[in-house]
């Protein structure tokens, strides 16, 4: 039997009995009908729109049949929420002007489109779990300071050995805390974390300067839903991931999906690359495979390494989560 919340019951750490599936950016960008409202509607309208971030939140659960929705929505929302002026440009290139550092002293303007919209959604779908999500610290200060930089990475890694982004980093962990329990208050089941760019610091620096914070948040924030962390780039980081009392570590498809596994008390996710979606069907089911024979039974969520590739088939994504669907039998010997 199919078990729609094994999402949910393998990050709170149940036996789920079934390996489910969602995909990181699965709301928009390859969707033909997101395409389509995107040619009526900017990008933020969307965003902003309860009844419109509802309707594509729900596209993928409709049109894939993924075991989990996440909520549309983008990480530089709170930004502006927090009084910090946002735009996209013509090409999709997020811009943020600000002047000096980042302070958070609570939302400026009320979030109620973000409540509005989760409690849309779980008021229109049922049968499957809904994730929440937020910018880590250092991947929204990428953006904060490095929006104009040519090399935002290597200006975030000065900023920090200069111990100038100290206190912006603390002051995103607050807005972040706050950010996630709003969510968590109108109703998403579990949340996401995504530390996109943290894979540019060197292991030393995440561990003092990252690490902290992240176990901070994860502390407040699972006393009240799960949370799974996605750090970018971070196979050298494996050994200091582990330590988090995160629920479930969302991997890149550079790392080595086994050493992280080993020894973590939560559960993992991820790992396949979203460029094999290019290849043969059969290469690409048997990638996951492979990658489902390595864990050998760890409790595991199937995703991309990162977001799905802006030009993946539609078509060929709905047959992977089919025979994702179809293969539990296999994937429950394994
Ligand atoms: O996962 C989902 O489908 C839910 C919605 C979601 C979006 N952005 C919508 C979006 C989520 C979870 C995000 C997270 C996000 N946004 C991240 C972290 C995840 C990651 O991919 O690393 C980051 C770094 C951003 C910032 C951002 N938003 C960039 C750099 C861009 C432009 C380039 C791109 O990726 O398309 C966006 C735009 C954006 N956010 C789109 C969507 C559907 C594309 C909009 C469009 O082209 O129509």
């Amino acid at each position: 039997m199919d078990n729609r919340f094994a999402v949910l019951d393998i990050l709170k750490g149940r036996d789920a009995s079934y390996t489910p599936i969602w995909f990181m950016r699965q709301a928009g960008r390859v969707l033909r009908n997101y395409r389509t409202l995107k040619e009526k509607y900017d990008f933020l309208t969307l965003c902003h729109t309860p009844e419109l971030a509802t309707e594509i939140t729900l596209m993928p659960v409709k049109e894939l049949d993924v075991d989990a929705a996440i909520m549309f929505s983008d990480i530089l929302i709170p930004l502006e929420a927090a009084g910090i002026n946002v735009a996209f440009s013509k090409n999709m290139t997020p811009v943020v002007r600000h002047k000096g550092d980042f302070e958070f002293h609570g939302f400026v303007e009320p979030l109620d489109f973000v409540a509005q919209t989760i409690g849309n959604i779980k008021g229109e779908m049922k049968d499957r779990p809904l994730l929440g999500f937020s910018g880590a610290p250092f991947t929204l200060a990428c953006y904060f300071y490095g929006s104009k930089s040519k090399d935002r990475y290597a200006l975030m890694r000065k900023l920090i050995y200069g111990n100038a982004a100290a206190k912006t980093l603390d002051n995103f962990e607050k807005m972040v805390i706050d950010y996630l329990l709003i969510q968590i208050r109108a109703g998403v089941d579990a949340v996401q974390l995504f530390d996109s760019w943290v894979g540019v610091l060197p292991a030393a620096v995440y561990k003092k300067f990252i690490f902290p914070s992240i176990k901070r948040i994860a502390e407040k924030i699972t006393r009240f839903a799960p949370l799974i962390y996605y750090a970018g780039g971070s196979g050298h980081l494996s050994s200091i991931l582990k330590e988090l009392p995160v629920s479930c570590i969302s991997c890149d498809w550079r790392t080595d999906i086994v050493e992280l596994s080993s020894e973590f008390r939560g559960s993992v996710q991820g790992n396949l690359d979203p460029a094999v979606m290019s290849a043969d069907f059969s290469d690409v089911c048997k990638n996951q495979l492979l990658l489902m024979d390595k864990l050998s039974g760890k409790p595991y969520i199937i995703n991309f390494g990162h977001g799905v590739l802006p030009d993946t088939d539609q078509d060929k994504l709905k047959m992977f989560v089919d025979w994702v669907h179809n293969q539990q039998q296999k994937f429950r010997q394994q």
